[in-house]
This record gives structure tokens, sequence and C-alpha cells, in this order.
């Protein structure tokens, strides 16, 4: 008799800019289809987590919605994947209260992420930005997670997770998995377009290509993408020596499913003009259908509330069952 395997559990929290970019979707987003058998997945847009900085209320109800919606529309399927807004499941609140009297102070004074956030919003360094990798900690404990995927930016939040699971483990038993980090099996990190050196980022808007921008500004930007300043000016993959023609035929062969020989070839004798121009229409056309169908999901409100009520209620009955054995362990009566 074939035998049922338990699949391992990916919990992965997104901050809900609703502005998500091309580097995402190359990174991770198109990548759903690839974990959604092979894993049980969970993806909290941590609206809570968003908190921390000042937000415009009706910002951030609108982000939180497009953020959602571009998640389905990259192919994310809602009854395959468990997808809810962190402050619809109470327990992710209520079990970070408790873990905030397992982590100390000076763990918390020590988080990159805070000294640098502090700097930042020097006039708003409130208990919440303090304490956020409490409240992600508890995001990732309550679902029993085996994996988290997350960027090296992440990784001491995650390190932080991983010695109140053991601290807590220590007094009370085995009451939390001890997560660990998910390195994905094709990484792809796409570069800035007009620095290439650096990582695509929102803070670059120029190099950054999101997936909502019109057709118009995608193909400006690539018509503008840096390649190289080498003499040979050939489309050659070479990524230490070429790093802005390497970038842009990552992206072309992942938007129009090619090889970099095949992208060799078909660009041979032609300078670089050409070449972005035919990977500025590739990614058009590869977002094209994304950003309809994010706008069709976004006119149907009551198709995205159904969405969400139904991944809150999914998460909340997992979540319960681990709130429910802290109460008891920790000696709070269970409701
Ligand atoms: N802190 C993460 C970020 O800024 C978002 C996040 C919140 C998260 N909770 C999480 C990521 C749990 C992974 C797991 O990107």
């Amino acid at each position: 008799m074939e035998q049922q395997v338990q699949k391992k559990r990916i919990f992965s929290g997104i901050q809900p800019t609703g502005n998500l970019t091309l580097g995402n979707y190359i990174g991770a987003l198109r990548n759903f289809n690839l974990l959604q058998d092979e894993y049980d997945c969970l993806y909290s847009i941590v609206d809570m987590h968003a908190m921390t900085v000042r937000q415009n209320p009706a910002e951030l109800r609108k982000a939180c919605l497009r953020t959602m919606s571009i998640f389905l529309a990259s192919g994310l399927d809602p009854r395959k994947n468990i997808i809810y807004f962190q402050s619809q499941v109470p327990q992710h609140a209520e079990l970070a209260w408790i873990l905030n009297c397992f982590t100390y102070m000076g763990e918390l004074q020590r988080m990159t992420q805070f000294k640098d956030k502090a700097a930042k919003h020097a006039d708003n360094i409130n208990a919440g930005l303090f304490t956020y990798p409490v409240l992600m900690a508890a995001d990732i404990l309550l679902y029993q997670t085996d994996l988290v995927p997350i960027g090296e930016d992440q990784r001491q939040h995650l390190e932080l997770c991983r010695d109140i699971a053991n601290r807590f483990n220590g007094v009370y038993g085995d009451v939390f998995k001890v997560p660990e980090p998910y390195i994905a099996k094709v990484g792809a990190r796409i570069m800035s377009l007009n620095a290439p050196e650096s990582k695509m980022s929102k803070s670059s808007p120029e190099g950054c290509v999101f997936l909502l921008d019109r057709p118009e500004d995608i193909l400006r930007k690539f018509k503008r993408a840096i390649t190289d300043s080498d003499t040979e000016r050939c489309v050659r993959y070479d990524p230490e020596h070429k790093p802005g023609v390497a970038n842009l035929m990552q992206i072309y062969g992942s938007a129009a499913g090619k090889t970099y020989a095949e992208i060799e070839r078909e660009f041979d004798g032609q300078g670089y003009g050409a070449f972005k121009a035919a990977v500025g229409e590739a990614v058009v056309e590869k977002l094209r259908p994304i950003r309809e169908e994010t706008e069709r999901l976004l006119a149907d409100k009551a198709y995205l509330e159904s969405v969400y009520r139904a991944g809150a209620e999914k998460a909340s009955y997992i979540a319960g069952k681990t709130l429910r054995k802290v109460y008891k362990k920790v000696g709070l009566l269970a409701k």
C-alpha cells in the first residue's frame, strides 16, 4: 500500500506593499506551482508588521488587497495553499504576547533591522518596531513550520525565532518545531537594470520593473538598461565580466523560456540595442496576463473576500491547536 507522507510545511510572510517587482516574480512568485505540490504552504500578508511604521489607512487596505491579488494572479492556487491576512488570525497577536515574555531586551537591541529602521524613522521608534521579530517568530511557530524562505536581510530574525523556540521548548518540552531557512533550488537573483551590481529594488525605481507597470514604462526601463562597458558589444553569458548583459539574459530566459545558448545565437552579430528591446517586449508579454488578472480580481471584491476569509479560517484552525498547547503549558486557562 502506498504510504501517505506528511508534506513539509513552508511559511512565508509578505509585507503588503502592493508593489511587487519583476525580481520578486522571477525569484519567488513564479515558483509557487513547484512549491505547492511538494509542500504544505502558508502565505501570510503581514499587515500587522506593516503598522510598525505609520500608514495611511485607506492606502494600507488597498495595498493589502493588491498584494493578495498579485499573488493569485501569479498562479497561487487558493485551494492548494493557505493565503490570508495576518490581522484576521488573532492567534498571531496572542502568541506574540507570550513570546515577548521569552525574549530578552538585549536580543532585540542587537537586531540590525531595528537599528536601521530606528535610524530611518527617528520620530517614531515605537515598541512594535522593537518587538517586530517576536511577532515574526509567532507567525512562524504557530504553524509548526519546517521551512521559511527568506532573504539575507531576514536571517537574523529567523535565528532569533529559533532561539526563542529552543528556549521555550527547553522549559516546557517539545511545543514548537524549530524552523530552518529554505533555500530555493532554482535561485534567481535579479539585479537592478541601471546598477547591475545591486539587487533590483523598489528604492531605485528606474532600475526596477514593477509587476503592474504600464508597458511603455517597462519598455523605457529596458531601453535604458546598463549593459556593459566592454568593447566586445556582443550578447554572451559572462556574469563576472558582463553582469549587466548576464542579468538581462536571465530575465529574457525566464520571460521567453529560452536557454542562454539560444539567446546568444538569436542575437549573434547584433548590438545591445536590439537585445534590450527584445527583453523589454518579452517582459511586457509575460506580465500582461498577470496585470490584467490582478485588475480583474481587484474589481471582484466578493471573490477576494471569499478567498481571504477561507484562508483565515484554515490558518486559524492550525494556529489554534498550537496556541491551546502553549496556554496549557504556561498555565493559562484555555478558552
Ligand atoms: N519580516 C519579513 C520581511 O520584512 C516579513 C515577515 C513577517 C516574515 N513574518 C514573517 C517572513 C514570517 C517570513 C516568515 O520580509
